[in-house]
């Protein structure tokens, strides 16, 4: 039987602008606005349920679902619940931590990271991805920093760029987050941040620029905290001011997930998309207040009253359907792919390249002699921690930990032994996922440590696997540890190995800096990370040597928590002050955070922002400088392949107010093959000089005589150049 093909005997002339992928998307926007009642455009501002908005059906124009988070694509959840809705075709691909992604200091690494997890998402059908995170880490204590990248404005600025990108091929909005100086989780809700301009626009708002000027977001998530004494889902400053008038961000700011709390602000201050409101982000919710949404009913009040215009409605609207043009009818149709090999392989290679060598005197990579020992102790070594953590708790289908790693990388060849060594959480389950694991332990810690100790005396290696998890007080949303140590007493662990063992290995897998006394009695230590589904694979990659470690530390590590900046309530978690309503924290340390701060005035750290070691060697040797081209040679000097991360840093020229001793300005990862050399080049801009003048709202490179510092880390300065500048810029 002849296919009879119905012709829609339409032509383009037929087809309404908005709906004519042939048409330009401002074109599109402005067709589908004229088209539009005001209840139909207040509609689009606002939830419909948990992590959907509405559309408009009568012109056939779709809703738009969002998803956490920045490691992969929340399990689907219930229309207006944060429980699972149940199903079994969501368990997705676990990409690492975010702060392992900074470690790589690899932009291709970022870029392949926002094309995966931009397909998986596209794949899962959401236009809009609540990711990634790009809060400066401020106190090493804070409990997301696990889902941010580091200390430093610049590297956290370069590596949101790709992955923003890499999101967006995808027709997929990144909504890069929690805007502005949102810097911890103790009383995240009801906390003002008072921040001096300087050390906003020098420290806390780059990131958010660079994801906005030069990775082209789609979206902003305004943060949960208060700014100048405003909440930051509409404050006029951050997103009137800055966001959207010196940037010109063109894209949408949603809220965090409650983080809208007043109707006239709401209104008037830079609000796009509200969201979760009257739930803390996490659990509870108001039952279908979505109607009383501050961008609901109340906004259509202030409307029809004049209280608020037309014209902050249309821009308002625009703004979505301009989000809606560029993700779900975007002319171009995408389809993504879910949990393939190749999203796998990408979660396995950049869970590796983040890894950091801290400290190696011979111990890596591990060699056993064949039918050797390998001891392996503590709760990290099988602990599943791709569940948990908050907002970006996942489900997989699977996730390769430490043990199975290591067993599957030397069977036949060794014995892997395993012994828990502490206990820590045994909890398997967050918002009903569940790694369906059995960690519970009743021994004594005394005779947890006894039986560890009793297969590492015979081993041939000794690995300790340990470090912080997801659960509450560690890396977890919503709360903030309150030490720096290891938790669980697990030095108690590694002493006790130490004694036993001369070359004991220890690995620390966490998302935030931990405090290491017992550094000096490890022969090797490295930072691991929440690896995601391939985190075993990744971690055993490096400590065989399939993998030749190339991470370099996003923050610093400091010898102890009297060490960091923060020396005062005031400066965090914050103080009450009369007649105040929230708590107050002062950022008093201004620019002065991370190596800014143990490079100028504080402590030596334990292990520098910017270290990492690797199983070659690298020769850095200055090249003659050419006015403001700085290069050096970079060579591998050792037996195997392997990358360096090259970084430029600038010391300040003497100039009317106090800078760092240093601040990174530039970062190649060059990978060589033993022997082979290449000239790295680093073109020093007058932006790269500057300090921001808070009484000139502008930025000021003072003349005098810099100094262009190149090397691996920042406390490891191979090259240097001299860099006069003549007389002072204004930018
Ligand atoms: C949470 C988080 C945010 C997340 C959102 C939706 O409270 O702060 O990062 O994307 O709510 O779950």
């Amino acid at each position: 039987m002849a296919l009879t093909v119905l012709s829609c005997g339409s032509r383009n002339e037929d087809i309404p602008v908005y709906l004519d992928k042939t048409k330009d998307i401002e074109a599109r926007v402005q067709d589908a606005l004229s088209r539009m009642t005001t209840e139909e455009k207040v509609a689009i501002l606002h939830a419909q349920s948990k992590f959907s908005s509405a559309g408009v059906p009568r012109l056939g124009i779709p809703e738009v679902w969002c998803t956490d988070g920045p490691h992969g694509i929340r399990p689907e959840v219930l229309w207006d619940e944060w429980d699972q809705a149940g199903w079994t075709n969501d368990s997705c691909t676990a990409f690492p931590a975010l702060s392992c992604l900074a470690a790589t200091w690899d932009r291709e690494m970022s870029l392949l990271y926002g094309r995966c997890i931009g397909e998986e998402a596209r794949y899962r059908k959401k236009d809009v991805l609540l990711g990634p995170g790009v809060n400066i880490c401020r106190t090493p204590l804070n409990g997301r920093n696990f889902e941010y990248m580091g200390e430093d404005p610049y590297l956290a600025g370069e590596m949101v760029v790709p992955y923003v990108k890499g999101v967006q091929e995808n027709n997929v909005a990144a909504c890069v987050k929690h805007f502005a100086v949102n810097n911890q989780e103790t009383l995240r809700t009801g906390t003002n941040s008072n921040v001096d301009d300087r050390t906003l626009y020098e420290i806390y708002l780059p990131a958010f620029k660079a994801a906005v000027q030069k990775g082209g977001a789609w979206a902003i998530m305004g943060s949960y905290n208060l700014y100048n004494g405003q909440f930051n889902c509409h404050n006029k400053k951050l997103l009137q001011d800055i966001l959207k008038g010196e940037w010109g961000f063109d894209g949408v700011v949603v809220s965090d997930w409650g983080g809208a709390r007043d109707d006239d602000e709401a209104a008037a201050y830079g609000l796009d998309m509200e969201y979760g409101t009257w739930t803390n982000g996490l659990t509870g919710a108001a039952s279908d207040g979505y109607s009383n949404y501050h961008l609901a009913r109340p906004y259509l009040e202030r409307l029809r009253d004049g209280r608020a215009g037309e014209e902050g409605l249309n821009d308002k609207a625009s703004r979505v359907l301009r989000l809606i043009f560029r993700t779900n009818m975007n002319a171009e149709t995408k389809w993504g792919r879910f949990t393939c090999p190749e999203h796998y392989q990408a979660a396995r290679d950049i869970a590796a390249a983040g890894t950091v060598l801290l400290k190696n005197e011979g111990a890596l990579p591990l060699r056993v002699p064949q039918g050797g020992k390998i001891a392996v102790i503590g709760e990290n070594a099988v602990k599943k921690m791709v569940v948990g953590g908050g907002s970006s708790n996942l489900k997989t289908r699977y996730e390769i930990n430490p043990l199975e790693a290591l067993e599957e990388a030397f069977a036949g060849k060794a014995g892997v032994v395993w012994e828990r060594g502490y206990v820590g959480d045994i909890s398997t389950s967050y918002n009903l996922v569940d790694t369906g694991q059995d960690l519970s332990d009743d021994r004594s810690p005394e005779t947890l440590i006894a039986d560890a100790v009793a297969v590492a005396r015979d081993a041939d290696c000794v690995i300790f696997i340990g470090g912080l998890n997801k659960s509450s007080g560690q890396d977890n949303e919503g709360t903030d540890r309150k030490s720096l140590e290891m938790p669980y007493a697990q030095q108690d662990v590694i002493e006790a190995l130490a004694a036993v063992t001369p070359k004991l290995i220890v690995v620390n897998i966490s998302g935030s800096p931990v405090s290491m006394p017992w550094a000096g009695k490890a022969d090797a230590i490295v930072q691991g990370w929440y690896g995601g589904t391939e985190s075993g694979h990744a971690l055993v990659d490096v400590l065989t040597g399939a993998v030749n470690p190339s991470g370099k530390l996003p923050f610093t590590i400091p010898c102890s928590l009297e060490d960091i900046p923060l020396k005062t309530a005031r400066q965090y978690p914050g103080i009450r002050e009369e007649g105040k309503q929230y708590m107050q924290e002062y950022y008093d340390e201004g620019v002065f955070i991370g190596y800014r701060w143990y490079d100028t005035k504080g402590p030596g750290p334990q292990f520098a922002f910017g270290h990492g070691l690797s199983y070659t060697t690298f020769e850095i040797a200055p090249v003659k400088a050419s006015g403001r081209d700085f290069a050096v040679k970079v060579t591998n000097t050792g037996e195997r392949e392997g990358a360096e991360v090259v970084q430029m840093y600038i010391a300040p020229a003497e100039c009317p107010v106090e800078r760092p001793a240093k601040e990174l300005k530039g970062f190649e990862k060059v990978r060589l093959a033993p022997g082979e050399s290449r000239t790295v080049h680093f073109k020093v801009s007058d932006e790269d000089l500057a300090y921001f003048d808070a009484d000139k709202h502008c930025w000021v490179a003072y003349k005098g005589d810099y100094q262009v510092l190149v090397g691996v880390s920042s406390d490891d300065v191979r090259a240097s150049f001299p860099l006069s500048l003549s007389k002072t810029v204004e930018i």
